[in-house]
């Protein structure tokens, strides 16, 4: 084996910046036992002949059934198939008893409820690394409107996602919107100057940058150039709809030693605790920093009390205060 010169952790930080969607890849043994894992490494490769690939870990238990199977079958998980896809990713669950299934043309298993699915007989198998490619054949293939399952650095993310309800929630007025923009082991804060009460920071309206009274406004106002394309909790509060993101910032050379408007980066370790009054936002931060550790981000969706937090690796555990 050859010795990575590369932080594994990170290298694999530097992948997840490649948005994907979701698939599962399913098969049947010999005895007919049904086998299915969870992968985004699913890329199309040729139309004539239909090929496709994906590739599957050398430590998966299913390798061998996969390696050795004539047929598998890809299943492109639709947006409502996030527990579908925790579950497949999950070694050692009973896979198949909460969802229904249909064997199409080579009798590996097509899911119900996904977003379009592709039949295959092996074509080739190539070692990889710590992975083997598995190239298929398409035999039979169907498609439909449903809107597929992202995902990103870590975390699902939803193509048509709530713009609708944004909107609406907007031009209610009840629309809280705001970010977790991380820089450098940073995070951005903002300190009230009449109260010294720290928050994260929030607004009315997402954006549009032009709009100074919008998030993306005031950040840009400030000099910062905030990229926050990913959903990190959605909850009511009595009073609003909460919704925040989260992301990174660009900070511009002329601003970079004294952000405006109270906005601040501040060290993890030197969060002031003691002044952030709001109990969602200290649960908030708790959780982004201890999922930052593993990259593993959830979405937490609840009310400001209890929720849950959907996350990409294992069943979705109920949650109580973010
Ligand atoms: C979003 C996502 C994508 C994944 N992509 C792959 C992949 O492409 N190849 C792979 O071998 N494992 C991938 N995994 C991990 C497997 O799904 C996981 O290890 C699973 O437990 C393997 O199943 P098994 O060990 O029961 O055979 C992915 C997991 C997630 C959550």
């Amino acid at each position: 084996m050859t010795e990575s010169k590369f932080d594994s952790k990170d290298l694999r930080r530097a992948f997840g910046a490649f948005a994907t969607g979701v698939t599962i890849v399913t098969a049947v043994d010999v005895e007919g036992r049904t086998h299915g894992f969870t992968a985004n490494s699913f890329t199309s490769v040729s139309l004539d002949p239909p090929l496709v690939l994906v590739c599957i870990a050398k430590t998966a238990r299913g390798f061998d059934t996969f390696i050795e199977c004539p047929h598998f079958a890809v299943n492109i998980l639709s947006e409502e198939q996030r527990e579908a896809s925790a579950v497949f990713a999950t070694a050692g669950a009973e896979k198949f008893a909460a969802i229904e299934w249909q064997a199409k043309s080579t009798g590996s298993p097509v899911l119900d409820g996904v977003a379009a699915w592709l039949d295959c007989v092996m074509h080739n198998t190539v070692d990889a690394g710590d992975h083997v490619i598995l190239i298929g054949r398409v035999v039979a293939y169907d498609h439909n409107a449903e809107p597929p399952l992202g995902y990103c650095r870590g975390a699902y993310v939803s193509f048509g996602m709530s713009q609708d309800t944004l909107k609406l929630a907007e031009q209610s007025g009840s629309l809280r919107v705001g970010a977790i923009i991380e820089r450098n082991q940073q995070i951005l804060l903002y300190t009230d100057s009449n109260t010294g009460e720290v928050r994260l920071p929030v607004s009315a309206r997402l954006g549009p940058e032009e709009n100074p009274t919008s998030l993306l406004g005031q950040l840009a106002v400030a000099g910062i150039d905030a990229h926050i394309p990913f959903l990190f909790a959605a909850y009511d509060d009595g009073d609003h709809h909460c919704v925040y993101y989260r992301g990174e910032a660009n900070v511009l050379e002329s601003c970079s030693s004294s952000l405006k408007n109270g906005l601040e980066f501040v060290e993890f370790a030197k969060i002031p605790w003691n002044k952030i009054a709001d109990p969602p936002v200290h649960m908030m931060l708790r959780r982004f920093i201890s999922e930052r550790e593993f990259d593993e981000f959830g979405v937490y969706i609840g009310d400001a009390v209890t929720g849950r937090v959907k996350t990409g690796t294992a069943f979705p555990p109920d949650f109580h205060g973010f």
